[in-house]
């Protein structure tokens, strides 16, 4: 495969490509899948290799934590059925970490060309770090890709995860290293009259009338 070979990249606002998949749980038709719920959609690069192996066990240590974000986990490798079985079996048997959630076995690489995950100058056959944020109406919000060689951090994927919903919800955005229970920036005024009124609020934090932060309970 050349250098030049291109796949798509899905975008933030596009639509989640729809596809069927083998999974560890069974088939699914992604556009099914957790209904009304956020999902995060990651690949790793091999089964039994040592980083994904703490990636994998990872999210399902925390897997508590996405479900009370209403989030279903969705992996994904370019491994077999069998490949997938032997390593949750046997990551089980050795840390009793049990990998649950489903896993893709995306042996023909359909999955990982649909979603820019293999990038064929790092690896022409292993899927990327990736990950996918996407929200109950299919819409991917927030993408992370990392090479083969560096772990993601879960707590900057549970983070990325609630400032989204957070966002959603109270229609505010998130400043530097934004954590749950800090203040939020709140939409600069778009008048002169809403100018005027952000200056005499009192009730901000603000630096001038387009930077101001406050507390708003979740
Ligand atoms: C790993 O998970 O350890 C790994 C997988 C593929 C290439 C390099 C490292």
């Amino acid at each position: 495969m050349s250098n030049e070979t291109m796949y798509a990249m899905p975008r933030i606002g596009d639509t989640a490509p729809d596809f069927e998949a083998v999974t560890t749980t069974g088939k699914i038709k992604f556009s099914e899948f957790a209904k009304e719920k956020w999902t995060i959609l990651f690949s790793h690069p091999a089964d039994f290799t040592p980083v994904c192996t703490t990636e994998m066990s990872g999210f399902a240590i925390r897997k508590g934590e996405f479900e009370a974000l209403n989030t279903e986990l969705l992996g994904l490798s370019i491994d077999s059925i069998h490949s997938h079985l032997a390593w949750v079996n046997n990551v089980r048997e050795k840390t009793g970490v049990y990998f649950s959630f489903p896993i893709i076995a995306d042996i023909d690489m359909k999955v990982s060309k649909l979603y820019g995950m293999l990038q064929p100058n790092e690896s022409e056959t292993a899927a990327v770090r990736a990950v996918f944020f996407i929200d109950p109406a299919k819409k991917i919000r927030l993408i992370m890709y990392y090479p083969l060689n560096v772990g993601r951090n879960m707590d900057e994927i549970l983070r990325a995860l609630q400032a989204l919903q957070f966002s959603d919800k109270h229609k505010v955005a998130m400043p530097l290293n934004w954590k749950k229970g800090e203040k939020v920036i709140i939409p600069a005024p778009k008048t002169l009259q809403a100018l005027e009124e952000r200056l005499a609020d009192t009730t901000c934090e603000k630096v001038d009338f387009y930077l101001a932060k406050k507390m708003v309970e979740a």
